[in-house]
């Protein structure tokens, strides 16, 4: 099969882990004879070098007429980088919000799970990893925060800002549709997260996620309020199946979520839409601290490379050899620094790379 991907490298540790996950890549088109037409686009603070904003509309015209987008990471360190002196609309992070927007991504799937063999990275106690963990968190990625009206005004000699935290019914049925449809394929469990204790949007969100679950008689739905969850997250995380959520909330939880699997160089994310097309991308940043050492984890970025396989290609058999193979790699004692633990080989994040794709 042919298919075209976008390639985002970014900025930071993004082309590190890029070609890393190309590399895996590379090896699932010859073992299964498939071709991938890589098409490179500039986003972010590469971007910015270049055209003098973080993406441009051809830019984007291009990743959209692709089939599926792999992306890296965007961003660099705030209190040094030149990008954080421009106007916010002109900094990495607005390309990324402009790519997500402009192709209506809205359903962001960041999976959270345990791998046996890295019990060992993993911060809680073993009574509380006894037996592992599996869950995913559904995070709507086009609404929220991140897209209503914000402003800083100067009123009464001080400046004021203002964020406004905006969600439709139907931006809310269509992410929670989502949710209880991968549950069900799953373990049959949605906990919706908000704060509808305090704010409107969680109370219309509880309400239209209630009205959806009527249809998924199967599904049970609770409710967690977001900083409960935030403490169950650590105290309990095998009590999760499917986290729903929104934007925000979806984002900090699961940085929180990724470290209890080792480290957050292990969770890959997929942010889809109603058809095959996709963008797949690590949930984590650019690491700009690691940046040009070959020292990052390249682990999330290639299980994003399978997720795109299975999401948008539909190609089941190469995303489980994906993920067969970066099993197989820790099982057999590799580990970048982030995850590195006593008796165990420390490899670089190229050498990480080869060593996944060789067991393809
Ligand atoms: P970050 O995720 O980049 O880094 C946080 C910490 O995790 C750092 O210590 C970093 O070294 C470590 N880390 C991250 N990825 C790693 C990996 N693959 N292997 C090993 N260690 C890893 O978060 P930050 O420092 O808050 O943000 C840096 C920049 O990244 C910011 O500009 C931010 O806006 C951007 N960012 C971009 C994306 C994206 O492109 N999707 C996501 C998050 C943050
Ligand atoms: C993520 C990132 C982005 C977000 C930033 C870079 C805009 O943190 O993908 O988790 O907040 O969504
Ligand atoms: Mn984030």
């Amino acid at each position: 099969m042919e298919r075209k991907i976008a390639v985002i490298k970014g900025d930071g540790i993004g082309p590190e882990i890029v070609n890393g996950a190309l590399k895996v890549m590379n090896a699932i088109s010859e073992k299964y004879g498939h071709k991938f037409i890589y098409e490179e686009i500039l986003m972010g603070g590469a971007s910015i070098d270049l055209h003098g904003e973080p993406l441009t509309d051809e830019s984007l015209k291009k990743a959209s007429n692709c089939d599926a987008i792999l992306l890296g990471a965007i961003g660099g360190d705030a209190t040094v980088s030149p990008w954080y002196k421009l106007e916010p609309s002109l900094r990495p992070e607005a390309g990324l919000l402009k790519l997500r927007k402009s192709l209506n991504l809205f359903a962001n799937l960041r999976p959270s799970f345990l791998y046996d063999e890295l019990k060992d990275a993993c911060p809680l106690k073993e009574e509380i990893i006894d037996g592992g963990f599996d869950m995913v968190i559904m995070r709507e990625l086009t609404g929220g925060l991140y897209f209503g009206d914000r402003e800083t005004v100067l009123k009464d000699g001080e400046y004021v800002a203002h964020d406004n935290l905006v969600y439709s019914e139907s931006e809310i049925r269509r992410i929670a549709k989502r949710a209880f449809d991968i549950a069900i394929k799953r373990n049959k469990k949605v906990t919706s997260v908000d704060k509808a204790n305090v704010i409107d949007t969680s109370r219309l969100w509880r309400k239209v996620v209630e009205e959806v679950s009527k249809d998924y008689p199967e599904v049970e739905l609770e409710h967690m309020l977001v900083d409960n969850c935030a403490m169950q997250l650590i105290k309990n995380p095998k009590q999760f199946d499917v986290i729903l959520t929104e934007n925000m909330f979806g984002d900090i939880l699961s940085d929180e979520a990724s470290m209890i699997t080792g480290s957050i160089g292990m969770l890959s994310s997929a942010s889809l839409r109603d058809d095959s097309f996709g963008m797949y991308e690590p949930s984590h940043g650019s690491a700009p601290d690691i940046a040009g050492k070959d020292m990052a984890n390249p682990i999330a970025t290639i299980l994003s490379a399978a997720m795109m396989l299975r999401y948008s290609f539909d190609m089941e058999d190469e995303a489980d050899s994906i993920e067969n193979a970066v099993e197989k790699v820790l099982k057999d004692g590799y580990r970048t620094v982030d995850i590195m633990s006593d008796g165990k080989k420390r490899v670089s994040c190229s050498e990480m790379s080869e060593l996944i794709a060789d067991r393809i």
